[in-house]
């Protein structure tokens, strides 16, 4: 259930404000984003079949961001007491070679609350990127895996290819496992489509064997025409009227752009620069009140909010048990990992070229 919020600045002041607010649950928009996504580097190399991902890369503005850059948005987001820092934002993060070290310069700094979160479709997960991320402090770390069958993988994931995707993840597992490092958590996390829901038990005991937490999203049409004309949704879609992405998280593109929030794949809605601006003012500041008053109002007409849609579900996990044995052998779940669900033959593909 989202939270309800309402803006300080239209409170009204007075005590019957104040009870109301109270009686309907409603809380004031935090002064700070409680979550911050910084994407170091724009595009994807992969084309899932559910992304707008591939529908916009060609026509915006792409590029890497200033590391000076990325210090002062770190700088400053390092005094609040924010809960998830994030080093991407409808990219794909491990296509910029300088992540890990990125990631460093947060973890050297943050606070002991705040964590650090990335979400990758594995491509460039080699075993050196791989370790770096370990040394990098990185607290979390999501893997996008859809589907665990070859063909649903590679109808889900569009040029991606199952075998090398596959390797690059338990290589991945195994690394950690053997390191015995405690950091970055790892959960294999999918969409919830029609092309993978009847393998959902078999997803969970593949990764469940290799003590990975699953996590399946549900599908959203990220407020784009290509999502809806899919039609790979397996409940209806229904408007997402009780998202509250725009009161706590912030969203910035590489160049300092802040966006409206993470389906904002064509930037439609740009609500500020922290280039030169600090990132509390521009949350701050009249472009971001002006659409939280409206979207509070229920006054969405013409906005990228008002054609955003979710399947009628929640997201779901299906999370590893614990085994008295496995814990006597001082593994945090029971490992017996399982075989992939077809013999892995060597790949034919090529891999896709390193996004820009
Ligand atoms: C846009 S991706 C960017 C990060 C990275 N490239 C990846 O795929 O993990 C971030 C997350 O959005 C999810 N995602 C993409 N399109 C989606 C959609 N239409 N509905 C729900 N989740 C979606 C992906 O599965 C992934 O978990
Ligand atoms: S890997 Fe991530 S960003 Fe790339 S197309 Fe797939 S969901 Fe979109």
């Amino acid at each position: 259930m989202a939270k309800r919020y309402f803006l300080e600045s239209d409170n009204g002041g007075g005590i019957r404000s104040i009870v109301k607010h109270w009686i309907y649950g409603e809380r004031p928009v935090p002064p700070f984003p409680q979550t911050v996504q910084i994407q170091t580097l724009s595009g994807c190399n992969a084309r899932c079949q559910f992304c707008p991902n591939g529908h916009t890369t060609n026509r915006l503005s792409m590029g890497s961001m200033d590391e000076d850059l990325f210090r002062k948005i770190v700088n400053e987001v390092v005094q609040h007491p924010v809960r998830r820092i994030s080093p991407y934002l409808m990219n794909e993060p491990l296509a910029d070679p300088r992540l890990p070290d990125l990631i460093r310069y947060i973890t050297e700094r943050k606070r002991r609350g705040t964590s650090t979160s990335i979400s990758t479709n594995a491509t460039y997960l080699t075993s050196d990127m791989g370790q770096r991320l370990i040394e990098s402090g990185l607290d979390s770390l999501m893997i996008s895996f859809h589907g665990i069958r070859k063909e649903t993988y590679e109808t889900s994931m569009g040029n991606l290819d199952w075998e090398t995707h596959l390797n690059q993840v338990n290589q991945f597992i195994e690394l950690r496992r053997r390191g015995k490092s405690k950091k970055p958590v790892v959960t294999v996390t999918m969409v919830h489509t029609a092309t993978l829901d009847q393998e959902l038990e078999e997803i969970r005991d593949y990764w469940n064997s290799r003590g990975v937490i699953v996590r399946i999203h549900t599908l959203e049409n990220r407020s784009h025409p290509w999502v809806d004309g899919k039609a790979i949704n397996i409940k209806p879609m229904k408007p997402y009227s009780n998202c509250d992405r725009l009161m706590g998280q912030a969203y910035l593109l590489w160049n300092g752009d802040v966006v409206l929030c993470c389906v904002d794949w064509e930037r439609t809605t740009i609500l500020g620069n922290v280039t030169n601006q600090s990132v509390e003012s521009v949350w701050q500041g009249e472009s971001y009140t002006a659409y939280r008053r409206k979207y509070l109002a229920g006054n969405i007409g013409g906005t990228l909010c008002e054609g955003c849609k979710v399947q009628d579900e929640g997201d779901f996990k299906f999370k590893p048990s614990w085994s008295l044995q496995g814990l006597i052998r001082g593994e945090r779940y029971p490992y017996t990992p399982l075989p992939p669900p077809f013999p892995l033959q060597p790949t034919k593909k090529t891999l896709p070229v390193r996004a820009r």
